[in-house]
């Protein structure tokens, strides 16, 4: 036995573990030991603890893993998203609006604007999350946005190969040269994945080949945009190098869903993204029918999709994506962690890290039943309260 205090948590009205055997508990109890969960099941057979806790009748759910997020930026784009929705269509170019305010911005005034969206995720019941650099796309301004984003996350990822900057608009190659020499080399030691936009007006299949396979040089692990404003090469590249995860994925061919089966290749769905661009949402029915492993993640970034609320996105994939409930709970926790190659989280079953979400409600079902709404009472990681 261990010699940390424990906590025992009553009264949880239902309690998803995600445990293949029993994936969600009513009238549950979980023991918390030092930072891990060491025991689930009913409340009537909970083990003794130092502490207990009544949570009153609530749901308790794992803590949201938002697998996709640039959170390292300056300013906003608000009247680009207001000339959108009055019909002017999205294009990859805004980026380079947010590269120049960045690059202008201090390390204090970047950090500062971080932490201010970490913590308003932690209010919203995110635990684990994953940030981006992409708009400082010089070798000085990329490795210090994962220098910013490293104080944060452990699940930093480098995107120096988000667009071509105004200044390398004249040699897009010279600029994939640069990202896979000295701004790899200045950013691996921040990072902990390589990241590329696949996608017409961005970066093509070859030149975000090239960023891949420089990435795994330097002993980062890949990740990809692709398929976001049409169909593209990227999913087949991301399934044929085995990534992690390839995000996006709303315009997908058949043959995308063949190799992401094949592959387990995660498809990470961003409807933020479609909420922000007046695009058509992702089908991730077709997906979880293929038996396609799905995440759900907030793409949290000043251009297509300025949310930091997964419970939002848990929302739309419910209404507009022809999710379940469930599934896309499931997505937003479990789905994320294999997103990241975690084991760690998206789950609450015995030696899983204690980073969960108390709601208030009955049911996890409210997340997408009362869209909007906030029901986040408690957020905890490790067992800490971080939120509420
Ligand atoms: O994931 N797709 C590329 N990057 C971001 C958009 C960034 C922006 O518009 O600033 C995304 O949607
Ligand atoms: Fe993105």
């Amino acid at each position: 036995m261990s010699n940390s205090p424990s906590t025992v948590l009553t009264g949880i009205a239902e309690l998803t573990t995600h445990d293949p055997e029993r994936p969600v508990l009513s009238d549950a109890a979980l023991v918390v030991e030092g930072s891990r969960v060491a025991w689930v099941g009913p409340t009537a057979e909970a083990p003794a603890a130092d502490v207990r806790v009544d949570v009153g009748g609530r749901a308790v759910v794992p803590g949201f893993v938002d697998s996709h997020s640039h959170l390292v930026f300056a300013g906003d784009r608000a009247p680009e998203f207001a000339a959108r929705m009055a019909g002017t269509p999205y294009a990859a170019g805004g980026i380079r609006t947010t590269v120049a305010a960045t690059r202008a911005a201090s390390d204090e005034q970047l950090t500062a604007h971080v932490a201010r969206l970490v913590q308003e995720m932690r209010r919203q019941g995110t635990t684990t999350l994953e940030i981006k650099s992409g708009y400082g796309l010089s070798v000085h301004d990329e490795a210090r946005s994962l220098a910013v984003a490293r104080q944060f996350t452990e699940e930093t990822t480098f995107l120096g190969a988000h667009v071509v900057p105004a200044e390398h608009a004249d040699d897009p190659a010279a600029y994939v040269e640069l990202v896979t020499g000295p701004m790899l080399e200045a950013a691996a030691p921040h990072a902990r994945w390589v990241d590329a936009f696949c996608e017409t007006g961005a970066f093509d299949v070859d030149q975000a080949r090239a960023v891949l396979v420089a990435g795994a040089a330097h002993g980062l692990r890949g990740r990809l945009h692709a398929s976001q404003l049409g169909p593209g090469p990227g999913v087949l590249l991301a399934a044929e190098l085995g990534l992690a995860a390839v995000d996006h994925c709303t315009y997908l061919t058949d043959a995308d869903v063949d190799a992401l089966r094949d592959s387990g290749t995660v498809a990470t769905l961003l409807p933020g993204v479609e909420f922000s661009t007046r695009q058509p949402y992702p089908d991730a029915r077709r997906l979880l029918d293929a038996g396609i492993h799905v995440a759900i993640a907030s793409d949290c970034n000043p251009g297509s999709s300025y949310t930091s609320s997964v419970p939002f996105c848990i929302a739309l994939a419910v209404r507009e994506m022809g999710m379940t409930p469930a599934e896309a709970l499931h997505a937003a926790t479990a789905g994320g962690a294999r997103a990241l190659g975690r084991d760690d989280v998206g789950h609450l079953t015995p030696g899983a890290r204690a980073d969960l979400v108390v709601l208030d409600a009955p049911s996890a079902v409210h997340l997408a039943y009362r869209p909007g709404v906030p029901l986040v009472v408690a957020t905890l990681m490790g067992a800490e309260v971080v939120a509420g």
